[in-house]
């Protein structure tokens, strides 16, 4: 659906220049097919409405954000000798012009023809381009709070997801989001920018610290760390994706360099987690996974079998989320990072 403008433009192009064959060419999957996954979030730019919007109304979700590196990324980010130092290998200008950085670091927008930052990394880079559900979503169908039968909710609520609202009960989504910037799929970002090939994630520790924000249904009375049941929940779906998600880089890497060697590391280090919440809780899913990538040899030359592990791997996470709410699986506790070690320690607040 996110594709479909640049789609018709490509079609409008090619029609335009008459160079059909080229363009078909240079988009075709590279020789076996295999994909590299996505950088960043990929929602409409054109239909972000941008955090001041969201904040009219949720307040304290702002206090909490505006203090996060989310937020201070594209001021301090483009500013710092680091950030100054890849553009300059890769050749960039100004970060604050270049999607490539703007898709991970910002929120933005089209402006004139280019993307254009308006915010750091904000509320909709999360829940999605709000355009489509913004009215819906909040307005009770039309009645006072608390006067909506249970089917008009619900109706609200499926709307709102179908239109591309992120919402907290979405772990897979969720978790694929947050790993479409905290994996770095672009190689040469990576081996010619000096880029990190993202970060030393894990999804409970990391939504839990100081990016949490449960505090709009209490009126901002107490930001809720995730119950148990859902801790377990992010675990092992934030694994299964993350893992995924290198293995996909992996398998499109095309020189052994230090890309490719950080995602081997990486998945090395994923699939050892994944294997002791195999040995916790033998459920179906989370075996197969780690049937799928206990013994595959991560090698360049191996790509088709890293790239089917990949599928094996998307597979479980996709029944993972269908079987489980996290009962009964509190086998899993002992693995999942405790509070003193979420990221970023406690949030802010204004
Ligand atoms: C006019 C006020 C208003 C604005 C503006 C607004 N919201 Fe909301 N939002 C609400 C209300 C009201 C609810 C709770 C609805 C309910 O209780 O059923 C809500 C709930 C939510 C939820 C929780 C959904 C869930 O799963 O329970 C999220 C996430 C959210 N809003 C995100 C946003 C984002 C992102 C923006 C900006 C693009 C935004 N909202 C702008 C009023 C608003
Ligand atoms: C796929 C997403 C992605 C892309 C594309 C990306 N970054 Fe990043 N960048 C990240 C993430 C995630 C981190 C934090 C890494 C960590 O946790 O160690 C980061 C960290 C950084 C840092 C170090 C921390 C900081 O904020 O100062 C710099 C500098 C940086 N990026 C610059 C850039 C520049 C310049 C570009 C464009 C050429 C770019 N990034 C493109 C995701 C991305
Ligand atoms: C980095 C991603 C991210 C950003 C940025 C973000 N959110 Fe969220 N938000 C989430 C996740 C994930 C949840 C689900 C809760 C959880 O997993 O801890 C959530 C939950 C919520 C909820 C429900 C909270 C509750 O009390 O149950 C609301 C409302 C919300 N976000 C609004 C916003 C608004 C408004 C902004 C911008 C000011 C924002 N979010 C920025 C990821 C994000
Ligand atoms: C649009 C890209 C994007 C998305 C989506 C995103 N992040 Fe980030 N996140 C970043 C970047 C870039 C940084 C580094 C900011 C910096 O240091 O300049 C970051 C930093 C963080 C930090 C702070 C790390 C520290 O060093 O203290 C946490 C925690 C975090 N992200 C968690 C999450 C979680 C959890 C999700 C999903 C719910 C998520 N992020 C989604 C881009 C993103």
């Amino acid at each position: 659906m996110t594709n479909a403008p640049l789609g018709k433009f490509v079609v409008v192009l090619v029609l335009s220049l008459g160079i059909l064959s080229t363009v078909m060419l240079l988009s075709a999957p590279e020789g076996d097919g295999i994909q590299p996954p996505k950088i960043g979030p990929g929602f409409d730019a054109s239909q972000i409405k941008g955090p001041n919007e969201c904040v009219e109304c949720h307040k304290h979700s702002g206090s909490v954000w505006e203090k996060t590196p989310h937020a201070t990324t594209i001021t301090d980010m483009p500013r710092s000798e680091e950030g100054r130092d890849i553009a300059k290998k890769m050749g960039i200008r100004r970060i604050k012009s270049e999607s490539l950085c703007l898709d991970c670091h910002s929120t933005a927008v089209p402006k004139e023809g280019k993307l254009k930052p308006i915010s750091g990394v904000s509320c909709e880079s999360c829940h999605g381009a709000s355009e489509p559900w913004l009215k819906r979503h909040g307005e009770f169908s039309g009645k006072k709070e608390g006067e909506e039968s249970a089917e008009e909710i619900a109706s609200r609520w499926a709307e709102c997801e179908s239109a591309g609202m992120l919402r907290a009960g979405m772990i897979l989504e969720i978790a694929r989001n947050c790993v479409s910037c905290h994996v770095v799929p672009d190689e040469k970002l990576v081996n010619v920018g000096g880029h990190s090939s993202g970060s030393d994630f894990e999804l409970v520790s990391w939504s839990q610290g100081v990016i949490r924000h449960n505090n709009w249904y209490s009126k901002g009375t107490e930001n809720k760390i995730a119950s148990k049941e859902r801790q377990r929940v992010l675990y092992v779906v934030g694994t299964l994706v993350e893992l995924e998600t290198t293995l996909r880089c992996l398998a499109t890497a095309s020189t052994s360099a230090r890309y490719a060697k950080k995602n081997a590391r990486r998945v090395d280090h994923l699939r050892k987690r994944l294997a002791a919440i195999a040995a916790a809780t033998p459920v179906n899913s989370v075996v197969a996974a780690n049937e799928a990538v206990t013994s595959l040899r991560l090698v360049l030359s191996n790509r088709k079998e890293i790239s089917s592990a990949a599928d094996a791997v998307q597979a479980a996470s996709e029944k993972f989320v269908d079987e489980h709410d996290g009962v009964g699986l509190e086998a899993l506790d002992p693995l999942i990072p405790p509070p003193e070690d979420f990221r970023g320690g406690e949030p802010g607040q204004a």
